[in-house]
């Protein structure tokens, strides 16, 4: 009977997400990696009129108010929304690969100015908790991203 119990309390918390728990210091360290060490949001969180980063939508996604000075092919001009639990549409799972080897779950490499990042597993599950702990930015779509940043 215990060992029911105990069965059906992990297979509860596997399916309620709890078992995606942070370990202590995951999200903080997460926080410090892409603040700190990987500045995404110099590329991912948009930017108001004076070229502020805008905090209430950390990493929402913004076009780049930047650009190569010689021909880059493929260039992209928008960094998406990295932020929330379901960002990019991805699961935790694929997002803590994308961070581990830079292919995305579509098999694709990103784009410029999109560093090939390659984090170690520890790392990466670190970021992944931290990007998911964010607010996805609901009304941060492409468009109206697009309206936040100035045009380059
Ligand atoms: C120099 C600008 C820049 C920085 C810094 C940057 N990114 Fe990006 N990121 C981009 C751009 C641009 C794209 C879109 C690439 C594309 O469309 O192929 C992107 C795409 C992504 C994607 C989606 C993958 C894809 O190609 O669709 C993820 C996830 C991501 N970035 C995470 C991060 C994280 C985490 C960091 C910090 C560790 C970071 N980025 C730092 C510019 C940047």
């Amino acid at each position: 009977m215990r060992t029911t119990l105990a069965t059906v309390i992990a297979a509860m918390l596997i399916t309620t997400g709890a078992g995606a728990a942070e370990k202590p210091g995951q999200l903080a360290h997460g926080r410090y990696l892409v603040e700190n060490v990987g500045m995404c949001g110099d590329c991912h969180t948009p930017r108001g009129a004076m070229g502020q980063p805008d905090l209430q939508h950390p990493l929402g996604g913004a076009t780049l108010d930047f650009r190569p000075t010689v021909p880059v092919p493929a260039w992209a001009e928008m960094a998406p929304s990295i932020a929330g639990p379901k960002a990019l549409g991805w699961t935790r799972a694929q997002m803590v690969k994308f961070l581990e080897t830079g292919v995305t779950p579509d098999g694709r490499e990103s784009l410029p100015p999109m560093p090939r990042i390659r984090l170690k597993r520890q790392d990466a599950e670190a970021v992944a908790a931290y990007l998911s702990s964010l607010p996805a930015p609901m009304a941060v779509t492409k468009a109206s991203a697009v309206g936040q940043a100035p045009k380059p």
